[in-house]
């Protein structure tokens, strides 16, 4: 195999490769770097010099120079998005980024020290390799090293920017990037992750046209609204065929993903930390680090794509003893009784939960201070005994003896004003002296950029998390900032805020999670709020969304599986009329849906009917028989919630030898006359013959007019049938679904 990523003197190109994916850039004859393609691979023996587009001067850098460049500046003729914004000690805002070397390192540096980002990894030099090219401004002294990691087994490039200043003067920047990637024609739809609390990451997709597009968050975190991730794809690309980038950042605050398309209908892409809500000022000497983009191309669609990002978020992204381990089937309280509960309650929950063959009891909200409500408490975390007059380790000793684990909830970031907490520090929390501070949820945000309230958290949760036979934490956090200001940075650095504080949230989550290794870690926020590669690197689960009502859930966990693999999705069971929507589903339809992520419950199991039990037990005994291919299995998309109506979902999860396999299939209104449908199945190997059978009802019409050996050809090419005998078809109902196993035989 030639060296992945190859150097040619002569031409001046570099060339990152791995047989599925080439990424190219040249060095210009007036040192520049230039972008030459991102996408299919390439042979990096050839020149590809020819790929850069000439001849457009409104098009170009420093007018008539080659472009598009691989990190772009402003102010020289390129008038697209930058991916680097600088105001200099002079006022001015033009730099010339010029060549100056580059160096191949095997494998993958890990961050620096001080960084305080996180980031993905491997675990031998063998994984991958990395270049790093460095590019200096020699009038204001500013550096910027460009790092570029390539991965042997992945179609996957990861980027980030490191800019330092070496001049004599200070330097602001306005914006740092991640990555800026210059595509040559504007024939793409634009994939984006957009929705609402209890409605995220909803597939949105729309046609590239001239001008900028974009999705964002200024808000202090990833958000609701919009994931930190975009995809690019073909009009015609499906799950399996044709073209697709995906732009995925490591990042939990605030960010940008954008597109332009200009004149010459040319895109360019760029993502990072959002320019909207920074400035970083640079002293001689001092350097910034852009958090990391993860790049992937596919020439096999949207699945491919999906595949990659699932791979390397499990595998080396994620970390720590909890990666490659079992997730324990929990049940949460929160919603089975919200802020009312004692003792005595909690353990007939727990026993009960214990009896359908629950492994987790998580104690949810309502725990601490004195918090019968969310007007008041967060940032006491001390056990309120009126509710529990054992402490935390006399519930949690009691819970263990029922041969479950113990978990329980937590909110650092947050303070009520009605709190102890605020009576000794009102100035912790965030706002703008003098101004009113906008409460949200009852209340306020800490101010995470300060070391000393993150010292201050970890203090106490240390406190908390080693005073009971604590196995598992829920990280919660329920609103976003506003009236963004820090006490402790001067005027001109009131810019780094928003920065400033995801990386006290990380230094509080890197310090908890390596004081407590075996600690199962979960993060939340109002649900999917936080639900971005920045938290799954600290912690390799996430509440998926606070909607669990199963017909929501469907969209919410199809568009969250466009990045994000089912191990980090957390995925509960819930009661009905379902809290958010007030829809009664079945309780098997919940399940099936649920059983793609990490199963849990969200109910009050002494409240459920002996039919119920009997279901919750059946459903927990199938899903830890299939525990390993649900959580670590290939996941395929096969009919979108956001397609044709959304009447219908079909999703499978595979196992890696392609032996056994689950379709999930889910119709959300009965119709008459079902249509003589088929579904093609993917990923199955074309010669094993599988055994067919069906969950929860083996006795189904549809599971009967499929049952029998097939061959994996067959399910791939004619697929399973939908239109069982229409007589019975009638009796399927609403909210109905079918889970058909398939096992070689
Ligand atoms: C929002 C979370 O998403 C819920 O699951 C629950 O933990 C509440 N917060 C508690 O306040």
């Amino acid at each position: 195999m030639t060296v992945p990523i190859a150097w040619s003197p002569e031409t001046r190109e570099l060339h990152l490769h791995n047989g599925r994916i080439s990424y190219a850039m040249r060095v210009h004859d007036n040192g520049t770097l230039g972008h030459l393609h991102f996408g299919a691979a390439l042979d990096p023996s050839r020149s590809h010099a020819h790929l850069e587009p000439t001849g457009f001067a409104g098009f170009a850098n420093r007018i008539g120079d080659p472009v598009p460049l691989e990190y772009p500046t402003t102010g020289t003729g390129d008038y697209r998005i930058p991916a680097l914004t600088v105001e200099l000690a002079d006022g001015s805002t033009v730099l010339d980024l010029v060549y100056q070397e580059h160096r191949i390192i095997p494998g993958k540096p890990a961050r620096r020290e001080g960084d305080g980002l996180p980031a993905t990894y491997v675990e031998s030099d063998d994984e991958a390799d990395t270049l790093e090219v460095i590019l200096a401004d020699a009038r204001s002294g500013l550096r910027v090293e460009l790092s570029y990691t390539i991965f042997r087994d992945r179609p996957v490039i990861a980027r980030s920017a490191r800019i330092q200043n070496d001049g004599t003067d200070t330097i602001r920047l306005t914006g740092a990037m991640s990555a800026a990637v210059d595509l040559p024609d504007a024939r793409w739809e634009f994939v984006q992750l957009s929705g609402a609390w209890a409605r995220e990451n909803h597939v949105v997709s729309r046609r590239l046209r001239p001008g900028r597009q974009s999705v964002g968050s200024d808000r202090g975190a990833s958000s609701h609204i919009h994931n930190p991730f975009v995809a690019l794809r073909r009009e015609t690309t499906t799950e399996e065929d044709g073209e697709a980038y995906g732009f995925s950042l490591v990042y939990s605050g605030n960010f940008l993903a954008e597109a332009e398309v200009d004149a010459f209908d040319t895109t360019r892409v760029r993502l990072g930390i959002s320019p909207n809500t920074f400035t970083w000022t640079l002293a001689p000497g001092g350097s910034f680090a852009t958090p990391e983009a993860v790049l992937v191309y596919s020439d096999t669609g949207l699945g491919a794509m999906s595949d990659a990002l699932h791979g390397l978020y499990r595998e080396r992204l994620a970390r720590g003893s909890w990666r490659d381990k079992p997730r324990s089937v929990l049940l949460n309280n929160w919603e089975g009784t919200y802020y009312a509960f004692d003792e005595a309650k909690l353990l007939d929950i727990a026993t009960a939960a214990r009896d359908l063959g629950v492994e987790l009891f998580v104690l949810d909200d309502g725990w601490f201070g004195e918090r019968d409500a969310d007007t008041t408490s967060l940032g006491d975390w001390f056990v309120d005994r009126r509710k529990l007059p054992n402490g935390l380790d006399g519930l949690a000793a009691k819970v263990e003896a029922l041969g479950i684990g113990f978990g329980l909830w937590i909110e650092p970031e947050m303070i009520s004003e009605r709190s102890r907490l605020f009576e000794a520090h009102p100035d912790w929390a965030i706002g703008v002296p003098g101004r009113p501070r906008t409460e949200s949820r009852q209340q306020l945000v800490l101010d995470m950029s300060r070391p000393e309230i993150v010292d201050h958290l970890f203090g106490v949760l240390s406190e908390v998390l080693a005073s009971a036979p604590i196995s598992y934490i829920k990280w919660d956090m329920n609103r976003t900032i506003t009236e963004p200001f820090s006490s402790a940075l001067p005027a001109d650095r009131q810019g780094e805020f928003f920065h400033r504080y995801i990386l006290g949230v990380y230094d509080l989550y890197a310090r908890l999670t390596t004081a407590f290794p075996e600690i199962l870690f979960e993060s939340c926020a109002g649900g999917g709020g936080r639900f971005d590669p920045g938290l799954l690197a600290f912690v390799p689960q996430a509440w998926t969304s606070d909607d669990t009502d199963a017909v929501e859930r469907l969209r919410i966990q199809w568009g969250t599986s466009l990045a994000y693999p089912l191990s980090s999705m957390g995925a509960h069971v819930a009661a009905v009329p379902n809290h958010q929507t007030s829809r009664i589903t079945p309780i098997a339809t919940r399940a099936a849906v649920a059983f793609f992520g990490v199963l849990g419950y969200e109910l009050d199991p002494t409240t459920l009917g002996p039919a119920d039990q009997r279901a919750v037990a059946d459903q927990i005994v199938f899903y830890k028989t299939h525990r390993d291919l649900f959580q670590r299995g290939r996941f395929v998309r096969l009919r979108s919630p956001f397609e044709e109506g959304g009447n219908q979902t079909a999703w499978m999860v595979v196992a890696p030898d392609a032996s056994k396999a689950i379709v999930g299939y889910y119709q959300v209104l009965n119709r008459p006359v079902p249509a003589a449908d088929r579904l093609r199945l993917r990923g199955l190997d074309p010669d094993t013959v599988y055994g067919v059978s069906g969950w929860p009802d083996a006795h189904d019409p549809l599971v009967r007019a499929n049952a029998g050996p097939r061959g994996g050809d067959e399910l791939m090419r004619n697929g399973l049938s939908l239109g069982a005998d229409r007589r019975e078809a009638a009796a399927w109902g609403d909210f109905k679904s079918w889970l058909f196993i398939l096992e070689a035989v």
